[in-house]
């Protein structure tokens, strides 16, 4: 068979299985943007993470299905501030910053938007570009991970709850350890909507420490 058939059959596969996909189908029909939302959704259902929340930092918010549950959840009075690299089709109700959450920069329109204080609750779906070498993205994704743990040490309110996307890898025991030292409680989530294959996993951080 050649290289070109190969191909073809694989891309139609993989066509296939995406558009078999429950959750793409059940997204699109939905009005959400990605899959992803169900994730949220589904931590959601079981831990209540909205509650009382009125303030939130979405990271990694393209193309903004996350930051689609955030605003239904926070309603009107509340306020959800979106970063991504990539640019997102605009939002009613998402304040969004374009640019790289790990640059000063980035951090400053970010503290701007938020006025400088504390937020209810940080969530980030934030994965680096893979460059196929395994240790250098498991390094990217742990280092995304630390930011975002910073991030919740200095912006996050006492008692506020933190939901960070991380793959497996060599640095995630770490990870935990550093989640545990800021929050009573760690716990981990592969939600349904998370497809079996892939390795990434959900760190919720629960009620953050008086630190
Ligand atoms: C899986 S997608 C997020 C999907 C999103 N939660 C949704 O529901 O639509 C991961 C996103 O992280 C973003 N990202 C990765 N590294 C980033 C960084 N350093 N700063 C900002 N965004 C980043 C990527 O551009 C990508 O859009």
């Amino acid at each position: 068979m050649s290289e070109k058939i190969k191909k073809n059959k694989l891309s139609k596969s993989w066509v296939h299985e995406h558009i078999n996909d429950l959750y793409v189908n059940q997204a699109q029909k939905s009005g959400y943007r990605s899959r992803a939302a169900f994730k949220l959704l589904e931590i959601d259902a079981q831990e209540k993470l909205f509650n009382n929340v009125k303030t939130v930092v979405d990271l990694g918010c393209a193309p903004g299905s996350w930051s689609q549950v955030a605003i239904q959840q926070v309603g009107d009075v509340g306020r959800v501030v979106g970063v991504d690299l990539l640019d997102i089709t605009p939002l009613h109700k998402l304040n969004f910053i374009q640019g790289d959450f790990t640059s000063q920069e980035t951090l400053d329109h970010l503290l701007h938007a938020i006025n400088h204080r504390e937020v209810d609750l940080v969530i980030s779906d934030m994965a680096p570009n893979l460059s196929g070498i395994k240790q250098v993205d498991q390094a990217r994704g742990a280092h995304l991970v630390e930011l975002v743990l910073d991030f919740a040490r200095d912006y996050l309110k006492v008692g506020g709850h933190c939901l960070i996307k991380v793959f497996h890898g060599y640095e995630f025991d770490n990870l935990v350890k550093s989640a545990r030292e800021i929050f009573t409680k760690v716990i981990i989530r592969k939600p349904d909507a998370s497809k079996s294959k892939s390795s990434e996993t959900y760190l919720l951080c629960k009620d953050k420490k008086q630190l």
